[in-house]
């Protein structure tokens, strides 16, 4: 059987993950090419219990109550979601991963990336997107679009940790050039959609060479 394909979409808040994921996910279905949609924070059953404690802003959740919380997320996602959809051979789009853990809570909440890697080998074992797909747009653009809707609890963080979440990402694509994919978030919705499909058609059509 063919193997599957590991994707995910990286960004920070508001810049177009879900929208993209939107189009990206209606055109396979009309190519009738199997994929599993993870969430993060949530994406399983458990999983979703974890997204309510991690996002309602009356919880004080503490940094490394949610750094575990993510990873305990994860960890039941990897294996009872994301495992065995790769195993049948499917495209597995995860809207964000651990890059987000890096970003987020490694970079921005200043928990350190060598913790986040650590706790990454022990929840995911292996389990990595080969291609991750990251939207950028500047901290600014960001706040501009979400300004009129209602923040959850990491939304409402200040500008300055919006902006090193930024800064994060603009690393992560330095270094991992290979796995990552810059596209610019901040032209029409149409045209990025574009964009997204030839790249992971190519890459889906190489997926076992
Ligand atoms: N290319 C675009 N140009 C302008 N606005 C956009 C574009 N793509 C999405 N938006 C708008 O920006 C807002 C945030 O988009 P979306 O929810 O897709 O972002 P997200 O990356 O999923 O955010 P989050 O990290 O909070 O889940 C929405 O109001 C959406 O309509
Ligand atoms: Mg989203």
């Amino acid at each position: 059987m063919a193997k599957g394909l590991f994707l995910s979409i990286e960004g920070i808040d508001g810049s177009g993950k879900s929208t993209q994921l939107a189009h990206l996910t209606k055109r396979l279905e009309r190519e009738s090419i199997s994929y599993l949609l993870n969430c993060e924070p949530g994406g399983s059953q458990v999983g979703n219990l974890i997204r309510k404690i991690l996002l309602d802003p009356e919880n004080p959740v503490f940094p490394t109550a949610e750094l575990l919380l993510y990873f305990a997320n994860r960890a039941q996602n990897v294996d009872e979601q994301i495992c065995p959809a790769l195993e049948a051979g499917r495209l597995v789009i995860s809207d964000r991963y651990t890059d987000s853990t890096l970003a987020y809570q490694g970079h921005a909440r200043s928990l350190g990336q060598s913790l986040v890697n650590q706790l990454h080998q022990i929840a995911c074992r292996g389990t990595e997107p080969t291609l991750t797909l990251y939207l950028r747009i500047r901290p600014e653009v960001s706040a501009s679009r979400l300004s009129h809707q209602k923040k959850d609890r990491l939304e409402s963080e200040g500008a300055a940790f919006h902006h090193r979440v930024f800064e994060a990402y603009e690393a992560l694509a330095e270094a991992n050039p290979q796995r990552i994919v810059t596209i610019d978030g901040e032209r029409s919705e149409a045209v990025i959609a574009a964009d997204i499909w030839s790249i992971v058609m190519e890459r889906w059509n190489q997926r076992d060479s």
